[in-house]
């Protein structure tokens, strides 16, 4: 059974924060945060947009699109890290969209989450288990930064993007490969910082309390740049399928230097990068979908054409799919 992306779909909450803003907050500037990052703006929620908000405005966008109605969808898969609930947001989404004949649950897998969870959602599609899949990439790091660290807070912005996976002889998903090295974990966290221990027995129980975003930005950017050719290249060749042959490339958007030296490490032309960080920033699950779903709109990309998908962050884990669109 092929896998056919049948639409996609995102949103981004209208409220949005330019680089000259932060000069008031904290110690740094426009041209700082443009030349190390590229980015211009991020859009930030408010307290009234919940994640799922976020992700069932993506959904419904990405439903009209595929002329499906909510009813028609069989598996939810929301990739996120920052659910408005721990035991998952995919429920959450499953009942503001009203897709009642569905089973939802959530992926964690931070910048790659969307990789994944496209994956996970093929591989229910190729064993004939479910029909219509909608695939959310969705994020609200906003409420996970610390404002006053300038090493993280610039980076990040909120937003969604979703597609709708559905069995054809058509097929949309040539091939993948996910990596994960634990052993980096530390580089880029949300840790889990248990405080208020209560005495029950002869134990402490602690409460749950997560801190906000660490990041070691440099170890992070020399990953990046040094997996993410190796694991294209790696996809590629086990699909007999040449570097120069790719249309398109969608990376997750967390820097235009990582984009660019990636792009100088794969021998290939930076036009052919999709980028729109400087309208969002790092909008971590979201960012492929929402540039996928940006780059349709656009008609760059056209019936046909061969990309590749590749995220990479926390984890650390990375991977990459390559599509036939
Ligand atoms: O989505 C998950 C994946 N995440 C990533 O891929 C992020 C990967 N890392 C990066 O994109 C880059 O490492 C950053 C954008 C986070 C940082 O850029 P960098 O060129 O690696 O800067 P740096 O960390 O080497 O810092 C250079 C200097 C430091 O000052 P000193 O020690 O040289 O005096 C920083 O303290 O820049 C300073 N700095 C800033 N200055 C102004 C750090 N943040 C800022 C800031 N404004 N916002």
């Amino acid at each position: 059974m092929g896998v056919h992306i049948l639409s996609t779909g995102s949103s981004v909450p209208n409220f949005s924060v330019e680089n000259k803003q932060f000069e008031d907050m904290i110690e740094t500037s426009d041209y700082w945060i443009l030349t190390r990052t590229g980015i211009k703006k991020r859009h930030l929620a408010p307290s009234s947009t919940s994640l799922t908000k976020l992700a069932a405005e993506a959904a419904n966008n990405a439903l009209s699109a595929a002329n499906l109605k909510p009813t028609d969808i069989n598996l939810i898969i929301l990739a996120t890290s920052t659910p408005d609930d721990l035991f998952g947001s995919a429920s959450q989404l499953q009942a503001e969209i009203g897709a009642t004949a569905s089973v939802a649950f959530d992926i964690t897998a931070a910048c790659s989450g969307f990789i994944v969870a496209l994956v996970t959602a093929a591989q229910f599609i190729q064993t004939g288990s479910y029909d219509n899949i909608l695939v959310v990439g969705a994020d609200t790091m906003s409420r996970w930064i610390n404002w006053s660290d300038r090493t993280t807070c610039i980076l990040f912005g909120d937003g969604a993007g979703a597609v709708v996976v559905g069995q054809s002889l058509k097929n949309s998903i040539l091939g993948f490969k996910l990596c994960t090295d634990g052993q980096l974990n530390s580089h880029l966290q949300l840790m889990n910082t248990p405080k208020n221990n209560q005495k029950f027995g002869f134990i402490d129980i602690p409460h749950g309390n997560y801190n906000s975003i660490t990041m070691n930005g440099k170890e992070v950017y020399k990953f990046a740049v040094f997996q993410v050719p190796m694991v294209i290249r790696q996809c590629l060749d086990n699909l007999n399928i040449s570097i120069d042959e790719v249309d398109w490339f969608i990376l997750h958007q967390a820097n235009t230097r990582i984009l660019e030296a990636i792009a100088s490490r794969l021998s290939i032309p930076f036009s052919k990068m999709i980028t729109n960080l400087e309208h969002y920033g790092n909008t971590s699950a979201a960012s492929i979908p929402l540039a996928l779903d940006e780059a349709i709109k656009s008609n760059k990309i056209k019936p046909g054409q061969t990309i590749v998908l590749s995220g990479f962050g926390a984890g650390l884990t990375w991977g990459a799919i390559v599509l036939k669109w």
